[in-house]
């Protein structure tokens, strides 16, 4: 992978990459955290993440300088929106210190953070203070029962309620909310989770759920599609389309016609959004894959750790995103089935 002058390859304004179908590197998704404080049987299961399960050591993750620097060097390569997941990222000690530093890299247009919320009485105020901009939080019901169902049996819809409002108290907006929605689980609690959040300024946004990792023994029958869940939520309460906010924006938005707010739609199964995905997620040991459900990915952690220049670096990350060929959910829809193994949504956050 040599470098050389004719390519511009100083960190300040390398040629930004296209992949093989011509999709642009525009947003980047860190993940700080391989542990979860939840067993949501979709994401963790708890048969799998048992109190023996290897999590990562401290000293296998990316320390804050080392994600610092490669956030930079991929933000020199386009990337504009940041966000911090995990596992729960609020679970990693000293997170707002990490915000602070990225916010002070030029070139950001938006960072954001996706958590389940119980943390957030104790954090949202020092993250807002160190530029932390918006937070996602997720909700799947507000009924206590398919809650801890959903959760594993940890945490409550109290506590994440509780973790909402602080995050509205320190400022942290637009706040959205992400529910995946399964069939014969959580469907019914959809109507008054929406009720709960109308009129609040917060978009809830349901999600088809997803073949994610190997281990959430997805069903295809447990996917409701969005055109479903659209007529259900319209039946009561009007909608109407509206504009993407930004090209590639996952979920599709609509208002309420009685002017109560919006809410978003993600179709990730019966409508992939492949087309323009411009996502790259770095997990929490130093690998980056350009796609939700990849195989593999750049282990960018062995060549920071053995000294690699930033211009080595920036190398092997265009090298892999100009080779991007992922479109893993359009084929699935061709194929019909999840193929395997893939990532597990705890190393890459969603
Ligand atoms: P906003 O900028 O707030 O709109 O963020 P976002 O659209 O990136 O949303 P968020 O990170 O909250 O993603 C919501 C959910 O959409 C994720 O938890 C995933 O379930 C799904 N999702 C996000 N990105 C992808 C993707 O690249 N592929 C697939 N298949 N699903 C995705
Ligand atoms: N399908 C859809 N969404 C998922 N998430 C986690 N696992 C899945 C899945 N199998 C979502 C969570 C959270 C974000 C981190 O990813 O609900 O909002
Ligand atoms: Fe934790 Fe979020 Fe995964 Fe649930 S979906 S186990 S809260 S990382
Ligand atoms: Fe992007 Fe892969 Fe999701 Fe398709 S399946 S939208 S390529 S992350």
């Amino acid at each position: 992978m040599a470098s050389s002058h004719s390519d511009a390859l100083t960190p300040f304004q390398p040629p930004r990459p296209r992949d093989t179908l011509g999709r642009p590197l525009r947003d980047l998704r860190i993940s700080v955290t391989d542990r979860c404080n939840f067993r949501c049987p979709y994401c963790m299961p708890r048969e799998r993440y048992h109190e023996h399960y290897r999590f990562l050591k401290s000293t296998e993750r990316l320390g804050f300088e080392e994600i610092v620097r490669l956030a930079r060097l991929l933000i020199s390569l386009g990337a504009r929106k940041l966000r911090i997941t995990g596992g729960e990222p609020l679970l990693r000690a000293g997170l707002a210190e990490l915000i602070g530093d990225l916010t002070t890299l030029r070139g950001i247009d938006d960072i954001a953070l996706t958590t389940n919320g119980v943390l957030l009485p104790q954090h949202a105020a020092e993250l807002r203070a160190a530029g932390l901009q918006r937070v996602t939080v997720s909700l799947d019901s507000l009924d206590a029962d398919v809650f801890a169902r959903m959760a594993g049996n940890l945490g409550s819809p109290a506590e994440v309620l509780a973790g909402i409002d602080a995050a509205q108290r320190a400022g942290l907006a637009p706040i959205k909310i992400n529910a995946v929605v399964q069939r014969g689980v959580n469907d019914h609690t959809v109507l008054p989770l929406l009720e709960r959040f109308r009129g609040t300024g917060i978009t809830v946004r349901l999600i088809e759920f997803m073949d994610v990792g190997n281990r959430n023994d997805w069903q295809r029958a447990q996917v409701v599609p969005s055109r479903e869940l659209h007529a259900l939520i319209a039946a009561r309460w009007p909608l109407e389309p509206l504009e993407p906010n930004h090209v590639g924006e996952v979920a599709e938005r609509y208002a309420y016609r009685d002017g109560a707010g919006e809410i978003g739609l993600i179709s990730s199964v019966s409508q992939p959004f492949c087309g323009d995905c411009s996502r790259a997620r770095l997990s929490s040991d130093g690998v980056l894959y350009t796609c939700l459900f990849a195989t593999h990915g750049l282990d960018l952690r062995a060549p920071l750790r053995a000294g690699a220049s930033d211009e080595d670096l920036l190398a092997a990350i265009r090298a892999c995103w100009s080779a991007r060929t992922d479109r893993y959910s359009e084929l699935r829809e061709r194929s019909g089935k999840p193929a395997a193994p893939r990532v597990e949504m705890n190393q890459v956050g969603g």
